[in-house]
């Protein structure tokens, strides 16, 4: 099989911007992303409107060793390149156990971790498939389905939501509140600043409230782990319990729904792919879903604050200065993924980067996510194995998740 040529662009290196939102809507990002890579893998991007600056890493060694050096890459002032650690009101807004260094990390992120074990996750398996089943029931007669809103965001949001303890009638509202959180520039969700903090707001108030009422009355689900968690002895303070459940909805939901509807377009676009695992749905199924991720790469950068003067890939880098380290680039680099512009659902080994490459922080939900893609794919080329888009997907206009706004399919009916 022939290799995949490597994707180019007619931008010159200092054309390419991937601080601005329109750049991710562009035909050739993998070109550009491709060029940075080869050509400029440690560089200083700015923001169109603000002019702040910040360094784009794009290789795979270079952010797997600045993910796993918390000392000198902190995630305490703020995860997006395009936040400020002086904008207080966002910090104060959006801070939770993802914006904290060890040690303080380490004592959240302990809270939660049981809950998210393999263990834990295999044990949720018959809830995760039952969730799919009935998703594809609702649409299979019909023939064709608006893919995002009426498969993709229903099994995550339904899924974290049990976990959670959210009752159904609240869970439309919560799915709006984090479509408007992480809207990056997009006016379809709000898209401002203002929209964002106050979805945050929201958020955080309807996580307080939920957390009043299980102190009161204990469930077995997370939200009570979290009100009756102590931490140093002492009960988790609302400015933490507020965010940590922002935190919890927003991770479980905008990232591995990208990740089917982006798997989706892409077996659109590679049928064989689609009837190899069809071919071989429970014996290929892990690997097709660690190629889904690696090609989704739904999460495109996390960002840190340099805390010292340092010396970075070549770079000289300064104190407070911001790194975002782009997963997306990192998921493409050849010197870990041969062939990585073919999308291989048998390839292995694939170490993909796209939970984050190591470090304090990757990602609390990985096997859950990996549970959720399977049985999403699973269920549907079972029972529509036809299924596929009939237009190019609509692209969130973000610069840091991968989103896809509408995306029409049609399969013959079920
Ligand atoms: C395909 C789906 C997903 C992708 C691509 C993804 C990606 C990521 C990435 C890139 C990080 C940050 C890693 C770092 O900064 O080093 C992260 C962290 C996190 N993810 Fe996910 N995620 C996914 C699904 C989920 C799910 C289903 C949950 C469930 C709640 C979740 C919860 C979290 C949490 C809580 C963190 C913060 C961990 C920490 O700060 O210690 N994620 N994820």
């Amino acid at each position: 099989m022939s290799t995949v040529p490597i994707p180019t662009t007619a931008l010159t290196l200092d054309e390419i911007n991937p601080a601005s939102f329109d750049f991710w809507l562009r035909d050739d990002v993998e070109g550009a992303l491709a060029k940075l890579r080869h050509e400029r893998p440690v560089a200083w991007h700015q923001h169109p409107d603000s002019g702040k600056g910040f360094w784009s890493i794009t290789r795979f060694d270079d952010v797997a060793a600045a993910t796993r050096d918390w000392e000198t890459f902190s995630s305490a002032y703020g995860i997006q390149a395009m936040t400020d650690p002086e904008d207080m009101q966002y910090m104060g807004a959006i801070r939770s156990m993802i914006s904290t260094d060890p040690p303080k990390h380490t004592k959240l992120r302990g809270v939660v971790n049981r809950g998210f074990t393999p263990k834990m996750i295999a044990r949720a398996e018959d809830a995760v498939r039952e969730r799919a089943r009935r998703i594809v029931d609702a649409i299979a007669p019909k023939g064709e389905a608006e893919f995002v809103t009426e498969v993709a965001d229903a099994l995550p949001v339904a899924i974290i939501c049990d976990m959670m303890g959210v009752p159904e009638g609240d869970r439309a509202k919560l799915l709006d509140l984090t479509n408007r959180l992480l809207a990056g520039g997009d006016r379809d969700f709000g898209g401002t600043r203002d929209s964002l903090l106050q979805a945050a707001g929201e958020l955080r108030e309807y996580g307080l409230w939920l957390g009043k009422k299980r102190l009161e009355h204990p469930e077995n689900d997370l939200t009570t782990t979290l009100v009756h968690a102590e931490v140093d002895g002492e009960a988790m303070p609302p400015e933490d319990l507020g965010p940590f459940f922002l935190l919890l909805i927003a991770a479980g939901n905008e990232t591995t729904r990208t990740a089917i509807s982006q798997g989706m377009w892409a077996f659109t676009q590679f049928p064989h792919e689609k009837r190899k695992w069809q071919a071989d749905l429970e014996g290929l199924s892990a690997s097709a879903v660690e190629e889904i991720i690696r090609w989704a790469s739904p999460v495109m950068h996390m960002r840190r604050t340099v805390t010292r003067d340092t010396t970075f890939a070549g770079a000289q880098m300064q104190r407070n200065q911001k790194i975002a380290m782009w997963y997306i680039s990192a998921n493409r680099d050849e010197k870990y993924f041969p062939d990585p512009y073919r999308f291989d659902i048998a390839r292995t080994p694939n170490e993909q980067g796209a939970f984050g490459t190591g470090g304090a922080h990757f990602c609390l939900g990985s096997h859950l996510a990996r549970r959720e893609v399977t049985a999403m794919f699973v269920e549907l080329f079972r029972r529509l194995p036809d299924i596929e888009a009939t237009a190019e997907p609509e692209r969130l206009r973000s610069n840091f998740i991968r989103g896809i706004k509408r995306l029409p399919v049609a399969f013959r009916p079920a």
